[in-house]
C-alpha cells in the first residue's frame, strides 16, 4: 500500500481509510469527475494488483465505459479480461458467482491478481463476493457507477448473493484495495436511478453528527439542491466520508454504529418487501426516512420543522413524487412485516429515529405498534 504521502498525491478528493484487527488493511477512496482517465494510473500507484485483472461489469455498462476502462489498464501494463453479466438484481446469484470464478480459472488468475467490479451496487457486490473467496481473498477494486454504489455500497466491505428471492442471504465482509469513484459516470444513469440514490445522501444528512461528530451537510443540500450536477463531487466525497467513518469505527457490524446508516431502512424495508421490490431500494428509503421523521415529532423528540425541510428537500431534489405515489399497503401489514426485521432483539421494532437536532439520532426499541400504527395510517 502507498503511504500517507503518496495517498494525499492520489487526489485531494481521497478519503484513508484505515481499518484495524488481526492484519490492518488501509485504501483509499477517490472521488473525482474523470477519474477512469486516470484509471491506469491510479490502479499502479496501489503497487500491489499482480498482473492481471478481470472487469466484471454489466450489459448497461458495457458499451459505455468498459473500453475506456480496459485501454488506461493496458495502457499501464495489465493483462485485462472481462466479463460482462446481465444488467439487474437477478445477476447477483451464486450461479453468476460460478461464471466469475470459472472466468478466473480459466485465465489462471491468482490471488494478487485483481477483479475490478465495474457498475452498481448489483457488480460491487458480487465482485466482492467473489474476490474475498476466490483463493480465499484475492485484490478487489470498485470503480463504483450508480450514485447508490459511490455513496454506500461500494464503502464498508459488505459483500453478498442472493439465494433466489432471499437478497443478500450469502455474503462476506471484505474491504477492496481501492475505491475509484468516476462522478461523470452518474451522467448517464437514469434520472429514476439517480434520484433513488439522493434518499442516501439525505439520510447522511440527517445521521451525520452521530457518525463522525460533524453537522451542517443537511444545511448544504439544502443550499446546492437546485443545482446538484455543478457540486456532485463534493457531494458523494462527504457522504463517503461519513460512511468510511463509521465503517472505520465498526467495521464488522459489532458496535451498533453501522446500525445509524439504516435510519428510514426499517420502514423502508417493510415497503420494499410488500411491492414485491416494485419501488427502488432508495425509493423505499425516502418513504421510510420521511416515515421516521414523523415518528420521531410525533413521539417528542425532534421538532416539527425538520418533516417541513425535509418535504421541501424532497420536492426540490425529485423524491416528492416518490412520496406521492408510494404505494399504499395496510398499516398492520407494514407493522407485520417490520416486526421480522432481522435487525430487531427481544420482539421490539429497532428504529434509528432523527432526535433533538439534525444529525443526531436515536435508536429505540420500545415505540409502542399504536404510535407506528399512527404514522403508517395518517
Ligand atoms: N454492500 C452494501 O453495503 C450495499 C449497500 C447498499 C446497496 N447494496 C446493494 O446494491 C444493489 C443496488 O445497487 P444499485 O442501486 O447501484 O443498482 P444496480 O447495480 O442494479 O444499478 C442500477 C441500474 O443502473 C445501471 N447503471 C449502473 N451504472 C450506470 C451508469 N453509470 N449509467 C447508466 N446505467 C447505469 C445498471 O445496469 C442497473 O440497470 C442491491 O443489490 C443492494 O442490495 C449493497
Ligand atoms: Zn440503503
Amino acid at each position: 500500500m502507498p503511504d500517507a504521502a503518496d495517498l494525499s498525491a492520489l487526489d485531494t478528493a481521497s478519503i484513508d481509510v484505515t481499518l484495524s484487527g488481526a492484519e490492518p488493511r488501509r485504501y483509499p477512496i477517490v472521488t473525482r469527475a474523470g477519474l477512469i482517465g486516470r484509471l491506469g494510473d491510479e490502479c499502479r500507484r496501489l503497487g500491489v494488483l499482480g498482473k492481471k485483472v478481470l472487469v466484471l461489469t454489466d450489459t448497461n455498462l458495457q458499451n459505455r465505459y468498459l473500453g475506456p476502462v480496459q485501454a488506461r489498464l493496458q495502457q499501464a501494463g495489465f493483462e485485462v479480461t472481462s466479463l460482462v453479466l446481465e444488467a439487474g438484481e437477478a445477476s447477483k446469484s451464486l450461479s453468476q458467482a460460478q461464471a466469475v470464478y470459472q472466468t478466473l480459472i480459466q485465465q489462471g488468475f491468482t490471488r494478487k491478481d485483481t477483479l475490478l467490479g465495474l457498475g452498481g451496487g448489483v457488480i460491487g457486490d458480487l465482485s466482492g463476493f467473489c474476490a474475498s473467496t476466490y483463493h480465499r481473498g484475492m485484490t478487489l477494486i470498485h470503480v463504483p457507477t450508480t450514485l447508490v454504489a459511490q455513496v454506500d455500497s461500494a464503502i464498508g466491505g459488505k459483500t453478498a448473493v442472493n439465494l433466489g428471492q432471499i437478497k443478500n442471504m450469502v455474503g462476506t465482509f471484505y474491504q477492496p484495495k481501492a475505491v475509484f469513484a468516476d462522478t461523470e459516470t452518474l451522467n448517464s444513469l437514469p434520472p429514476r436511478e439517480f434520484m433513488a440514490g439522493m434518499a442516501e445522501v439525505i439520510k447522511y444528512g440527517l445521521i451525520e453528527t452521530a457518525c463522525d461528530g460533524q453537522t451542517g451537510f443537511f444545511e448544504w443540500l439544502e443550499t446546492h439542491a437546485d443545482d446538484l450536477k455543478a457540486v456532485l463531487p463534493a457531494m458523494i466525497h462527504r457522504c463517503a466520508a461519513i460512511k468510511a467513518a463509521v465503517v472505520m469505527a465498526d467495521e464488522l457490524e459489532t458496535k451498533g454504529l453501522r446500525f445509524f446508516l439504516n435510519l428510514g431502512h426499517t420502514f423502508g424495508h417493510a415497503y420494499e418487501t410488500l411491492s414485491e421490490y416494485g419501488i427502488l431500494h432508495g425509493e423505499a428509503v425516502a418513504i421510510g426516512m420521511r416515515l421516521a421523521v414523523r415518528l420521531s415529532v410525533q413521539e417528542g423528540l425532534m421538532a416539527a420543522p425538520l418533516l417541513q425541510r425535509l418535504d421541501a428537500l424532497y420536492e426540490r431534489v425529485g423524491l416528492a413524487s416518490v412520496i406521492e405515489t408510494a404505494p399504499h399497503f395496510h398499516p398492520k401489514e407494514v407493522l407485520a412485516v417490520m416486526k421480522h426485521d432481522k435487525k430487531n432483539q427481544d420482539g421490539g421494532i429497532k428504529l434509528i429515529l432523527p432526535y433533538q437536532a439534525v444529525g443526531q439520532v436515536v435508536v429505540r426499541d420500545d415505540i409502542p405498534d399504536a404510535a407506528i400504527l399512527s404514522v403508517l395510517t395518517s
